[in-house]
């Protein structure tokens, strides 16, 4: 008989209920690329603005710049991977997975993607408000022109700082809260694959 194809379905394709059982289902390959994408561009930029005060002078403009074009990439990658998710249902959690835990997993990508599309834009409106912002216009990768939101832009210079600050500490706080995020969901899929013995991690993995 053949195996079924328990892969992420379009949601015009897939049945009201996934039938929930141990054998092998993954994600699409869509789904995993945009995944692992993802998560080596954030992982990525956070390491390279964590080192900020160790860098030459020389290097600490060119740094920040990379740094928005990289969360500007991420930005887009996350919309399309939100599209993609809207229309692609996932592969169904284990049957043998408690209830509760079929709960949190649920919450954490819920509560991982709001903040992965956040940190991006917190970012962006922050430097949106960058009083220097006129003099230093944004550029991704130094090849292509990219806007600041001209409705904070214009904004007067004492509404632009107040919001530079708060939206600095927005962008500070989720990134506190990426980290509690990330330890939760690589701890669960640890868990999962090493101590429940299920193939987890096979779920976001070709092959
Ligand atoms: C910043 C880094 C990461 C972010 C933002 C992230 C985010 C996410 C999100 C939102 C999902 C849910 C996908 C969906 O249902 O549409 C997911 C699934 C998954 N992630 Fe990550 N992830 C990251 C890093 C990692 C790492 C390092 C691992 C490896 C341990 C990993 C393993 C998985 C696995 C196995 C799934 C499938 C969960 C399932 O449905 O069983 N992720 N990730
Ligand atoms: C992947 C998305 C992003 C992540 C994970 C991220 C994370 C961070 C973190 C952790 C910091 C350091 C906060 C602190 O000092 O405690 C930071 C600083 C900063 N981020 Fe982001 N960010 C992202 C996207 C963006 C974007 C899209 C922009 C602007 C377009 C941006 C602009 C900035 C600026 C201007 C700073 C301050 C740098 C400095 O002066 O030291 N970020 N970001």
């Amino acid at each position: 008989m053949p195996t079924p194809n328990l892969c992420e379905k379009p949601m015009a394709e897939a049945p009201s209920a996934l039938p929930e059982d141990n054998r092998m289902s993954r994600y699409s390959g869509v789904a995993m690329a945009l995944h692992w994408l993802v998560a080596l561009l954030i992982l990525g930029n956070l390491v390279m603005i964590w080192f900020i005060d160790h860098y030459p002078d020389a290097w600490v403009r060119p740094v920040i710049d990379l740094h928005k074009s990289i969360g500007i990439t991420v930005l887009g990658l996350v919309l399309l991977r939100i599209l993609w998710r809207i229309g692609h249902r996932p592969p169904a959690l284990p049957a043998s997975y408690p209830r509760a835990e079929k709960l949190a997993a649920h919450a954490a990508h819920a509560l991982l993607y709001a903040v992965i599309l956040l940190l991006p834009l917190t970012g962006w409106i922050h430097d949106s408000a960058w009083k220097d912002a006129p003099t230093h216009p944004m550029s991704l990768y130094g090849l292509v022109p990219w806007p600041r939101i001209a409705l904070i832009m214009h904004q007067p210079a004492a509404a632009k700082e107040a919001l530079h600050s708060l939206f600095f500490a927005f962008h500070k706080y989720l990134a506190y809260l990426l980290y509690a995020l990330f330890v939760l969901h690589v701890g669960a899929a640890l868990k999962h694959q090493f101590l429940d013995k299920e193939p987890e991690l096979q779920r976001m993995l070709p092959g």
